[in-house]
């Protein structure tokens, strides 16, 4: 199964996409995780993408079509793949039709998750991430089981640089901006399904399960 997830910051999709992986058996494709890594093992690539990322602005079109197209071809997503952060706009979303065209793929469906912005505020600013493994937490929501450490690896959780409330506020303006335009290009080519953002983890995931079967892209039962 192709999917790509699309919603504003903070809708809970790296959440998802993290169990998702497990239960369709393909790979979590994260623009943003790729970024982030490639910041950190300073790469000229993370070098040059730093300065946009913690303002919460778009690093370059080019950059991160060439990282997805690289990506998309690896063997592990042979079977298909979960797309999260990409496309961000509506030229990216056209570059990612023409490698699909070209290896003579599509996709199956994009999911959007609808979700209020004092959600995503809320979610955001109470998010933390571990530095070692990126297992997501959140302090309200999610908390580790023990204060600044994650459950999975013992590693140490902290807050994004993005996840400032200014750096929020950007970010938010810039998806209604630039990304909600994808609602419509991918609404015309009938492959939008939406889906509530704002319920918690387990409804959704539930919602996103009842879709796949209602879509016949996973079997039923
Ligand atoms: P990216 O990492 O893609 O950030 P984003 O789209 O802003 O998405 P987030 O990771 O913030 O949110 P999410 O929806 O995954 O939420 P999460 O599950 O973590 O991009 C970062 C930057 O990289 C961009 O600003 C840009 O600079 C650059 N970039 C990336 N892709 C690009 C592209 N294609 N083109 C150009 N630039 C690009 O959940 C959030 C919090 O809520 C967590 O704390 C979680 O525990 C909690 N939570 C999640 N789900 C629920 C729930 N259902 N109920 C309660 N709490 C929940």
């Amino acid at each position: 199964m192709r999917l790509v997830l699309l919603g504003p910051p903070g809708a809970g999709k790296g959440t998802q996409a993290g169990v998702l992986k497990e239960k369709l058996g393909i790979p979590h494709i994260s623009t943003g995780d790729m970024l982030r890594e490639a910041v950190k093992e300073k790469t000229e690539a993370g070098l040059t993408v730093k300065s946009y990322m913690d303002k919460g602005d778009l690093v370059p079109d080019e950059l991160v079509t060439r990282i997805v197209a690289e990506r998309v071809v690896k063997n592990d997503a042979k079977n298909g793949f979960l797309l999260d952060g990409f496309p961000r706009n509506t030229k990216q979303g056209r570059e990612l039709e023409d490698k699909m065209r070209s290896l003579g793929i599509g996709l199956d469906a994009v999911l959007y998750f609808n979700t209020k912005e004092e959600t995503v505020i809320e979610r955001l600013t109470g998010r933390r991430v571990c530095t070692v493994c990126g297992m997501i937490f959140h302090i309200k929501n999610m908390p580790p089981k023990v204060e600044g450490i994650c459950d999975a690896c013992d590693g140490k959780l902290i807050q994004r640089e993005d996840d400032k409330i200014e750096t929020i506020k950007n970010r938010i303006r810039i998806y209604t901006e630039k990304t909600e335009p994808l609602l419509a290009f991918y609404k015309e080519k009938g492959l939008l399904k939406e889906v509530s953002g704002d319920l918690d983890v387990d409804s959704l995931f539930k919602e996103l399960m009842d879709l796949f079967k209602r879509e016949r892209l996973i079997q039923q039962g």
